[in-house]
């Protein structure tokens, strides 16, 4: 797939997930198979592009190209000056977030509350474009299906949006007001499809390889994007590329392949966040990765408490190697299936 001058390796993309997707997360996954990462929102406000926070997340040293930054915000001007501010740090993509209804994002009228103004969505968006266009900076826009039931103007805004220079559109198949309620529907992606000419991402609820199989085919998207599924389990990206090149299902990975990504991952992790803040957020990480694997019984529970008493880097680190080859030492045939222990864990 095309976006702009770069050549995507393929169409199975990391959705933006704040406080998820950093960059040791986001380079474990295209280690894993992953064509295309978009790093978590950045804010527009100046105020904050100083903050440690807004910093670590424009930093992508060490992350394989193309490196894309989602941007947020309500003010046209300002947008533009985020977009400015984010390519001299080394964005080459701009993603304009317009799909986010978390309260803080939206109560000051971002995110996704912006679909509900089509003016100044489309007002931003030709900011941002202006901006990124002199740095030949392609820009995107990820937005949800619209505002409520009866107000699914993602069509609407997906036609202004390319009359407007976006390069590529990505959509999650629920309303503003759904959150992340019901499921997502695909027809709104597939109609958006049908009528533009760039790239569309179909986004939402794609748990697995025969569901995005599904999902391409029912949308016609360009790429699929894939958030809460790769949680714990970002080999997720070549389950999926093997099931579409082959027909066939990859067996689960094996724990010490696991082993050996998690320490990296980890590794990486508290080199970004330094010790204190780094070994307290890698703890959702690793109870994600206990859930998400077929551990003995009990185990992911067990793992997670011993995990969040922990509070050095070494203790984690000598945590996941212990961890990991007792269960390895075990073996495949104990009783519990993956669906156990994401119960047991719950
Ligand atoms: C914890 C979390 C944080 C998220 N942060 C962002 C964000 O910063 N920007 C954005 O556009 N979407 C964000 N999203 C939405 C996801 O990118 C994605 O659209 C949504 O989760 C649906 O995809 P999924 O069903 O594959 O998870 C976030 C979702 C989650 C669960």
């Amino acid at each position: 797939m095309q976006l702009g001058p770069y050549t995507l390796p393929n169409a199975l993309f990391v959705a933006p997930m704040a406080g998820v997707t950093d960059r040791p997360f986001r380079k474990l996954c295209k280690r894993l198979g992953a064509g295309y990462a978009v790093s978590e929102m950045v804010t527009s406000r100046p105020d904050l592009q100083d903050s440690l926070k807004t910093s670590r997340r424009a930093d992508h040293s060490g992350e394989p190209g193309p490196i894309a930054v989602q941007i947020a915000g309500t003010d046209a001007a300002m947008m533009a000056d985020a977009a400015r501010y984010n390519i001299d740090r080394g964005a080459q993509i701009i993603d304009i977030n317009m799909g986010c209804p978390a309260k803080k994002v939206c109560n000051k009228w971002a995110g996704s509350a912006l679909m509900q103004d089509e003016a100044l969505a489309i007002e931003i968006v030709e900011a941002v474009v202006a901006a990124a266009a002199p740095h030949g900076v392609p820009v995107t826009l990820k937005m949800r299906t619209g505002w409520c039931a009866d107000g699914k103007n993602a069509p609407a805004i997906a036609l202004a949006a390319e009359a407007a220079g976006v390069q590529m559109l990505t959509v999650h198949g629920r309303t503003r007001e759904q959150g992340y309620k019901g499921f997502a529907e695909h027809d709104t992606v597939a109609l958006i499809k049908s009528r533009v000419k760039i790239p569309v991402v179909a986004n939402g609820d794609i748990t697995g390889p025969q569901q995005a199989r599904d999902v391409l085919a029912r949308t016609g998207a360009d790429a699929i994007m894939i958030g809460r599924a790769a949680q714990g389990r970002p080999w997720i990206f070549r389950e999926i590329a093997h099931f579409l090149a082959t027909g066939d299902m990859l067996p689960p990975p094996d724990l010490l392949e696991v082993k050996a990504w998690l320490l990296d991952h980890l590794e990486d992790h508290h080199s970004l966040y330094g010790e204190y803040t780094g070994v307290r957020s890698a703890r959702k990480h690793l109870g994600w990765y206990a859930q998400a694997l077929p551990l003995p019984a009990g185990a992911a529970g067990v793992f997670r408490q011993r995990i969040n008493a922990l509070t050095t880097a070494q203790a984690q680190l000598d945590c996941v190697r212990d961890s990991f080859d007792a269960w390895a030492a075990i073996g495949p045939d104990h009783p519990m299936t993956r669906e156990d222990n994401w119960k047991l864990a719950a």
